[in-house]
């Protein structure tokens, strides 16, 4: 049976193609895609993921729109990694032919989780708005949540800060609500990303192709390739967010640590942290296994046979 997922994005080059890895992927059952303020705004990236569908033929699959902001901070955005659109690189031309779920992503969460026999993954790769907000609104759903993957987070250094990696930087009130929740998680943070770096040889791979969606991937790394190169001397930018998806196709394809994660919300420099107490000095409960370790090429062929199923 393939493993049910709700996948709640804020696209971002990233987050296209962990759309496009969740879709492809037999092992997955795409529930609904939601999104969430984050690279950018919400119009912006609800408008992205109606893209990204349109381009790859997915029309089967509800896309709904979220929480415009944080729960408690002024909003920030991601421009200068992924431009003003969010998705810049490719050209799109005209509405997108998938319409936007009236529903509220965070009703839609709710619903599918209340509706389910507890069988349901979440799998979140923007600030965790909408889940930190469903998980107050209907508290019933805890136990309804198989459990969450995620993209966010480090044990060491931050990407927006030199504490904070981005996702967690812009809710971490949010975060902290989903990381005290209770619900088994997997935080799939930078450590693991960086793993994930799609260097010119990896680009080629998806320019071999020779297919509408290879080229798609093309473009969107390309744009992503340069921006990482001049805000990080990156030889390749990281692809976090489809390793979350990775982890729920495969987990073998991930080494996980258990480990207490805190979110820090208080202090004046390193809000947004995740404080991960890999060595256990604490003894407190382990509520994250954090993921350490990606077995990067058999990523990059589940990354580029899923581009390749689409066809040409
Ligand atoms: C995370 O931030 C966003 O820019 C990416 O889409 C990814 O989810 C990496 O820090
Ligand atoms: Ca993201």
């Amino acid at each position: 049976m393939p493993q049910k997922i709700i996948l709640d994005v804020d696209p971002g080059h990233d987050d296209a193609m962990a759309i496009l890895l969740a879709n492809a992927s037999p092992e997955i059952d795409l529930l609904a895609i939601t999104t969430v303020a984050g690279n950018q705004t919400l119009p912006k990236t609800t408008l992205n993921a109606r893209r990204v569908c349109s381009r790859a033929g997915i029309h089967d699959v509800p896309i709904a729109a979220g929480c415009d902001r944080p729960l408690v901070r002024e909003q920030r955005v991601a421009a200068n990694i992924h431009g003003e659109s969010g998705l810049e690189g490719p050209t799109f031309s005209g509405e997108p032919d998938v319409p936007l779920d009236p529903r509220h992503a965070v009703d839609l969460i709710v619903e599918l989780l209340m509706a389910s026999d507890g069988d349901i993954m979440l799998v979140p790769t923007g600030p965790l708005t909408n889940i930190g907000m469903a998980m107050r609104r209907e508290p019933r759903i805890l136990p309804k949540i198989r459990h969450i993957s995620l993209m966010g987070g480090a044990w060491g250094f931050g990407n927006q800060t030199p504490s904070a990696e981005f996702n967690i930087l812009v809710d971490p009130e949010a975060a902290r609500i989903v990381f005290e929740s209770g619900v088994p998680l997997t935080m799939c943070g930078l450590e693991l990303t960086h793993q994930a770096k799609a260097t010119p040889d990896i680009i080629q791979r998806f320019a071999d192709l020779h297919t509408p969606l290879g080229d798609f991937a093309v473009e969107m790394l390309q744009f992503f390739a340069s921006t990482y190169r001049r805000m990080h001397g990156f030889d390749g930018p990281p692809l976090h967010d489809p390793t979350a998806v990775a982890w729920v196709i495969d987990p073998t394809m991930v080494e996980t640590q258990p480990a207490h994660v805190d979110i820090e919300t208080h202090a004046e420099f390193s809000y947004g942290r995740t404080v991960v107490d890999l060595h256990d000095v604490l003894g407190l409960p382990k509520n994250v296994q954090v993921a350490t370790k990606l077995d990067v090429p058999r990523f990059w062929d589940l990354m580029v046979g899923a581009i390749a199923s689409y066809g040409a």
